[in-house]
């Protein structure tokens, strides 16, 4: 962050705490949702000296939303809520949420704190980025509390330091994204896309399912090549999605992280063929899973397939995309 911006955010802060501290009126909490995200394709290339590995997807946030309350307190805390066993969820300075509000004080120089309540719809270490929807919505929500007043590329600029994925929570729709993930450029939509979302108790770590895809390209580079030096989205995918046509983006879906995950989690693999027997017009690894992604043609559709995978067993949403970014409710 340059200095010269910190400077601007530090009196907009300091204004802004002496005006709090005169209100009489307690202040209401804010409430921002934020969207979880599928990748429709995702070619991951070579691992570049920040750790990180270079990367061409096509994001599309869904309708499974994380809900982040931000109450006036004197302290940063936070408290995480709702169904499915959240013990895994850290409550200290490793959430990201709490991540996101410390450096927001820290950028504009906001002294007091706030209470978080996160109430989870997006499953944890799903590959649906749940963690960066709660990060983004923090900010989106400390920044209207605190009334630090950055602008969208602010918010977006300290977003990409929390997360690859944080700023595509923040905006939300249909983007490509290259990088980390985290340069965005919008994609046209003729239309929305029905998505079944078959979810698994258990997490996937995503440095684990990055690491195993390195280790089997080095492994295997005579057969399979290195990774790619330039990772590209195919244009199938943008005509698909401009064209609004499943049948078409079904054929055009790809995820470099499904062979490593499914190595990891070999079941997923029966998931995904069980969703296809039942009619799906294709199934895929959502990020680095061990969510499923089944494309439905319409509405109706996603409703008979998630039912259909339901009786299997398994735990199917019916979700649609695109859907907005962080944004206050
Ligand atoms: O940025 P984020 O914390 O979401 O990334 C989690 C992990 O995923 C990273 O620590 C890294 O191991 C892996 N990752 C990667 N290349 C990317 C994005 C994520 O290797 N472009």
């Amino acid at each position: 962050m340059p200095s010269s911006v910190t400077g601007a955010f530090l009196s907009r802060g300091g204004q802004v705490h002496a005006r709090n501290k005169l209100c009489a009126m307690p202040t209401p909490p804010i409430r921002v949702r934020a969207p979880g995200k599928i990748n429709i394709f995702l070619q991951v290339g070579a691992v570049q000296d920040d750790g990180y590995h270079d990367l061409a997807t096509a994001f599309q946030a869904l309708s499974l939303w994380e809900e982040v309350d931000a109450a006036p307190a004197a302290t940063i805390t936070v408290e995480v809520e709702g169904p499915g066993d959240l013990s895994s969820v850290p409550r200290d300075d490793r959430n990201l949420a709490v991540r996101a509000a410390r450096l927001l004080a820290a950028t504009t120089g906001y002294d007091g704190g706030v209470a978080l309540t996160i109430r989870k719809t997006v499953p944890v270490a799903g590959g649906m980025g749940g963690g960066s929807a709660d990060a983004a919505a923090t900010l989106v929500a400390c920044d209207a509390l605190w009334q630090t007043g950055l602008s969208s590329a602010d918010l977006t600029r300290l977003a990409a330091r929390l997360g690859a994925d944080v700023p595509f929570a923040l905006r939300g729709g249909t983007a490509i994204g290259t990088g980390r993930g985290d340069r965005l450029s919008p994609a046209l939509t003729g239309g929305g896309f029905d998505w079944v979302l078959a979810t698994s108790d258990d997490g996937l770590s995503t440095p684990a399912v990055y690491r195993a895809l390195d280790e089997h390209r080095d492994e295997h580079a005579p057969d399979i090549g290195r990774a790619p030096d330039a990772p590209v989205v195919d244009p199938e995918v943008l005509y698909a999605l401009r064209a609004g046509d499943p049948a078409r983006l079904a054929e055009a879906l790809r995820n470099d992280l499904q062979a490593p995950a499914l190595r990891l989690r070999p079941a997923l693999g029966e998931t995904i063929a069980l969703g296809e027997r039942h009619g799906a017009l294709a199934g895929i690894v959502s990020g680095s899973g061990p969510t499923i992604a089944f494309l439905a043609g319409d509405p109706h559709h996603a409703r008979s397939l998630a039912d259909a995978l339901a009786r299997e067993g398994h735990r199917a949403i019916p979700a649609h995309g695109p859907v907005h970014g962080a944004r206050i409710v």
